[in-house]
């Protein structure tokens, strides 16, 4: 019964659009509970489809048509017909006019698509297919129009009346309304249509364009949050700035608004012109928010400034192409982050996410390709393949074609595609002509889905001097593709010495040596590469920069990974031999456990941990990751069976060793960095933070009341977020009185502060004590608790469930029926972030029988519901 309910839409059978829309005239006479929305469009019959006359099918949702006029005239019933998603007109003249007047309900949506209400204001939210439910529409990303719009509401209650483009009339009209009049000068799709209404207050800026044009910015929030928009707005600018440098590209409107709501599903929306965020990616004070909030700030302002170019200017012909635009604002805005910050710690921090998300995701049932066949709820590939793996595969590009050639492709791309709804492959192309090669393998990135490996091996031929890699790469079989093609990747490498020295790199057929490091073009199933003039047997330095999504497979012996961790020049690579080192420490404790022998850990891993530690002189923020052990969600994904218990077990082990045997050096850390100044978000001395936290956290691993002492002064003397946090975290995870003192020190200090309630609620549901689950279900009654507030669901259901591997995983299976149930509760409110957090659920076939068996209980108690929606019904069967 779902199956037919549920239609699947593949790639395959994608159409031009019978009809195209030269403009759209929007009507909006909005009120919370009944918004009218009278539709002017002029469209004509698009020729290219070679179809002659053919019915006008536009997309509905939710809708109630109140009115239908053709040319001026009131069409008659028999005219047309309307179903729940469409209203069909069969016979147009070739170019006419028509006239739709809808109502609809936004104070009754709940599901955050379209227009709703977010507390007091009125918003939208029209990506993926949320137009459709605001007005009868070719709801598609290759109709692009031209809009003007027109907003009527009670002058008191939204004062502020916004839309995309320049604003071109406003006044008064009788009953207390107002309205104004907007007009957007590029033709965009309906996705990214956006309104507000709403009682704004707004920190404004400028910015000044490469070619001397003043562009106004305007941060949008509530009055209490006056104060929170500095580092948007500096942001902003410093993400304009930016893509004119690097890629050259200018921004091309008068305004820029950003407008902060609190009821968001994703982190951010792109609208031209009027970006519409979720409200913890712009608010931000000192007392309120973390460094990494800071960080993650800059990070989404960037990605939505980014999206003009990459997105707007030249958008996605169909969602199957949705990657040309994401993949490619993730890697931009890496970038940016990269050079607002310190570079190889951005590096590592996005391998990290990668490989304990991405990869989980593309071992999967829910493993696609970056470019996926067929959906049947697009929302649910708004995901980590099409956003970081896509990311990657725009990174490899960029490693194949070198920065010269990698700028000429996106400066041919624009100069070709601007305007145009385009495919990936236009993208490919465009860089494929821009430098001179042949990308035809390489597309496979985009049509294969799952995470290639590298069995890497070498010899060394002694009297000859010549070294010889010889790389085999495979894929593991995906749903739908059993059997894959090898794919184009680059392997960036480097050869140490035994003493540290980079060996100058000389490949057969070559005449001189040249650099230490080399890209190698890996392209066949089984291909070798041999170095000559290599004085000794080598350590190879693999994949440096973790320069393609792969897994590497070599037999690296301890003191090789030592010699990288030491010597090697990239610093990604120094941190990748500590990870490498510690993962087999930890899952060979895991072993232990399981098989109940004593557990130890290696006299070398502890000396070298002590190494590093001592060496304050080096970047904090990278020293910092570089003494943080894997996740536990990365270890998991290490194992062949995931034992959750086991995994927190020999982690904390290790944790609580290293504590205790380099508790002088932890503390003299902490001494380092603590802090001469008051705290300020850009003084550099993030890293410094990240070190002294991390200290904190090792020293209160031991359990040793001293380190909750310390913890508590620190707690109680923080003059910023971070700093508190850093102390309430560990804490949180503390079995001691201390804990719950703390806890709701905290809550009383920042009650009615959304964004730190957050916090509050997501301390909670990490705590690594036994006790959290029914801590989280109590959490569930909270007056601050409310699962129609999306970022308040994650914070807390969210937060269990998929970053608290040890609790959410407890034997009784009680975490999974929470899970359930909530999810079940979700399901009609919400659909998407329903969805979103039956994640947890498609891993189960990584447990034990037992697990396996209560997982898959509630995924089929969960489709036997009647009336799933397509968003998670979609996810639920592929998981099963
Ligand atoms: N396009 C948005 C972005 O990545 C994400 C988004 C998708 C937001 C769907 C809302 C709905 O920037
Ligand atoms: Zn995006």
């Amino acid at each position: 019964m779902h199956e037919n309910q549920h239609r699947t839409i593949h790639q395959k059978d994608y159409s031009v659009p019978d009809y195209l829309i030269d403009t759209v005239e929007l009507d909006f006479d909005l009120a919370p509970e009944c918004t009218r929305v009278l539709s002017r469009l002029t469209l004509h019959l698009n020729h290219d489809t070679g179809n002659g006359q053919r019915p006008l099918v536009l997309n509905g949702d939710d809708l109630k048509l109140v009115s239908l006029k053709l040319d001026g005239v009131e069409l008659p019933t028999e005219y047309y017909q309307v179903t729940d998603q469409q209203l069909s007109i069969p016979d147009l003249p070739e170019r006419c006019t028509l006239e739709i007047g809808t109502e609809i309900n936004p104070a009754a949506n709940s599901a955050l698509s379209g227009l709703y209400a977010s507390g007091p204001m009125l918003c939208t939210q029209c990506e993926a297919e949320g137009f459709r439910r605001i007005t009868y529409f070719l709801d598609r990303p290759d109709v692009m129009a031209i809009y003007t719009v027109t907003l009527k509401a009670d002058k008191k209650s939204c004062p502020v009346l916004l839309a995309n483009g320049n604003r071109t009339a406003q006044g008064e009209l009788p009953e207390g309304r107002h309205y104004a009049t907007w007009h957007d000068p590029f033709k965009k799709p309906s996705y990214l249509f956006a309104l507000v209404a709403g009682d704004l207050v707004h920190k404004a800026g400028t910015f000044t364009t490469c070619s001397g044009r003043t562009v106004n910015l305007e941060i949008y929030v509530e009055e209490k949050n006056r104060d929170k928009c500095d580092h948007a707005l500096l942001s902003l600018k410093r993400a304009m700035q930016w893509d004119e440098e690097e890629f050259g590209r200018e921004y091309d409107l008068d305004t820029y608004m950003v407008v902060a709501v609190d009821d968001f599903n994703m982190g951010a929306m792109e609208n031209k012109g009027l970006n519409i965020f979720n409200s913890r990616y712009v608010l931000a004070s000192p007392e309120s928010a973390t460094d990494a909030d800071y960080q993650a700030i800059e990070e989404v302002i960037g990605h939505e400034y980014f999206h003009n170019w990459t997105g707007n200017r030249i958008t996605c012909r169909d969602w199957f192409q949705l990657s040309l635009k994401e993949g490619l604002t993730i890697y931009r805005d890496q970038e940016f982050s990269a050079d607002m910050q310190s570079r190889p710690v951005k590096r590592i921090e996005d391998v990290k996410l990668l490989r304990s998300s991405q990869f989980a995701e593309d071992a999967g049932p829910l493993a696609h390709p970056v470019r996926p066949e067929s959906y049947v709820e697009i929302n649910n590939f708004y995901s980590m393949t099409v956003y970081h793996k896509g990311g990657e595969v725009i990174r490899m590009l960029r490693t194949l074609l070198g920065k010269e050639g990698f700028r000429r492709g996106m400066d041919l791309y624009f100069e070709r595609h601007d305007g145009q709804a385009v495919r990936v492959d236009e993208f490919v192309q465009a860089m494929a002509d821009a430098g001179g090669r042949d990308l035809t393998q390489f597309m496979r990135w985009y049509d294969q889905a799952g995470t290639p490996v590298l069995s890497i091996s070498d010899s060394y031929d002694e009297a000859a001097k010549t070294y010889t890699l010889t790389v085999s790469q495979s894929c593991p079989p995906t749903p739908g593709q059993p059997e894959k093609l090898p794919f184009h990747l680059p392997l960036a490498l480097g050869l140490l010495e035994r003493g540290g020295r980079e060996i100058p790199l000389r490949l057969s057929g070559e005449g001189a040596a040249g650099g230490t490091s080399r890209v190698l073009e890996v392209t066949e199933a089984s291909q070798s590469f041999s170095f000559l003039d290599v004085p000794s047997r080598p350590v190879p330095s693999l994949l440096r920069n973790f320069s393609a999504p792969v897994k590497v497979q070599y037999p690296y012996s301890d003191e090789d990974l030592m010699l990288l961790m030491a010597q090697d020049s990239d610093p990604f690579q120094r941190w990748e031999a500590g990870q490498i080192q510690a993962v087999k420490l930890i899952c060979g404790l895991v072993a232990d456990i399981q098989a109940g022998r004593p557990l130890v850990v290696s006299e070398p891993f502890i000396a070298a941990f002590g190494k590093l530690l001592a060496d304050l002189d080096q970047d904090s923020a990278f020293l910092a990751e570089a003494l943080t052990l894997p996740a536990e969600s990365y270890l998991a994904e290490q194992l062949e069976v995931i034992d959750p218990e086991a995994i927190h077990q020999a982690r904390e082990f290790v944790r609580s060793t290293l504590g205790e045997r380099h508790w002088d050096l932890f503390l003299a850390a902490r001494e380092k960095c603590v802090a001469r100044e008051p705290y300020h978000p850009d003084d550099g001395l993030s890293g410094c933070r990240k070190l002294k936290n991390l200290s904190l956290s090792y020293l209160m691993a031991t359990g040793k009341q001293q380190a909750i002492e310390l913890g508590m002064r620190q707690f109680e003397s923080a003059d910023n977020m971070t700093d508190s946090l850093g102390a309430l975290s560990p804490l949180s995870n503390c079995d001691c009185p201390e804990r719950s003192q703390a806890l709701a020190a905290f809550y009383q200090c920042w009650q009615g502060d959304r964004g730190v309630i957050d916090k509050w609620f997501t301390l909670q549901a990490t705590s690594r004590l036994p006790g959290t689950l029914s801590e989280v279900l109590a959490l569930l009654e909270h007056p601050d608790f409310d699962l129609r507030n999306p970022n308040r669901a994650r914070s807390l259901i969210g937060a269990f469930s998929q970053a608290n591997q040890v609790r959410f995983h407890e034997k009784s299976g009680a975490g999974y029926s929470f899970l359930a149930d909530q999810i079940l509760k979700l399901n009609s409110m919400n659909p998407q972030i329903a969805a979103r957090l039956l994640t947890p659920f498609s891993r189960w076939r990584r447990f034990d029988p037992s697990r396996q068996e209560l997982m898959k209980q509630q995924l089929q108690r969960i489709l036997a519901e009647p009336g799933l929606a397509r968003d998670v019904y979609e996810l639920a069967a592929k998981s099963l």
